[in-house]
């Protein structure tokens, strides 16, 4: 089972083990700090990490989730630039531990996502950007039902260059009764 809660303090063993395990897996896909990998993911550092998301979710910019599967911690998944007004918008970014991948979570977590934007968060449109040569992420993305709407150019420094990123878009009206029934419908998921 699939599961989205909010962060934790007590998150940091879990967050490290796997970031620290996973650095080929998910460096290739995430914008650089400038930081050591290993120092960036220590144990040590998650308080400095989660005090951050939890201070931008406070002020309601930020809504930044785990993705659990069968209760384990597996991922996170992160809503941000949380905008209301006439824009009502966000965007979503998300990732899987490596041992966890090709099973549907990240699909899940990502529709789960999808489904809290427009229904408690009350957003019009979430959108996300993607490397090209992401093609998990753009599977994950399409599955979901977000679109292509062009090519950001040089947009993120990721993994030592500025990379080209596809930004993909889905707006309320274009989801049929909700991203996860959707998804059940099409046999590429099902209910717990
Ligand atoms: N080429 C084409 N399709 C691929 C490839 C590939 N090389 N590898 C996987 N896929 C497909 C799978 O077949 C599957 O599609 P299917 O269900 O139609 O068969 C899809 O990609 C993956 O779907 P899930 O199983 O739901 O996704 P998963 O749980 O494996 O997680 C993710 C995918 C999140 C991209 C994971 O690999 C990951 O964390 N990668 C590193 C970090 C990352 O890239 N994060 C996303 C950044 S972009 C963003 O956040 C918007």
């Amino acid at each position: 089972m699939v599961r989205l809660r909010p962060v934790r303090l007590r998150d940091g063993a879990q967050w490290s083990r796997i970031r620290v395990a996973d650095r080929a897996h998910l460096e290739p896909w995430e914008p650089a700090t400038g930081m050591d990998w290993d120092v960036r993911h220590a144990v040590t550092a998650w308080p400095t990490v989660y005090s951050g998301l939890r201070a931008e979710a406070r002020k309601g910019r930020m809504l930044p989730y785990v993705i659990e599967l069968d209760g384990q911690f597996c991922g996170q998944l992160t809503i941000g630039n949380v905008t209301h007004g006439a824009l009502r918008s966000a965007w979503i970014g998300y990732w899987v531990a490596s041992s966890v991948t090709g099973g549907g979570v990240a699909t899940a977590a990502l529709a789960l996502g999808v489904d809290h934007c427009f229904g408690p968060v009350s957003l019009h449109r979430v959108e996300a950007t993607v490397r090209p040569e992401n093609a998990a992420s753009r599977a994950v993305l399409a599955k979901v039902g977000f679109r292509e709407e062009g090519l950001l150019r040089r947009y993120l420094d990721v993994d030592g260059a500025w990379r080209d990123h596809l930004l993909v878009a889905i707006t309320v009206e274009e989801i049929d009764g909700s991203a996860v029934s959707t998804l059940v419908r099409r046999g590429r998921a099902a209910w717990a």
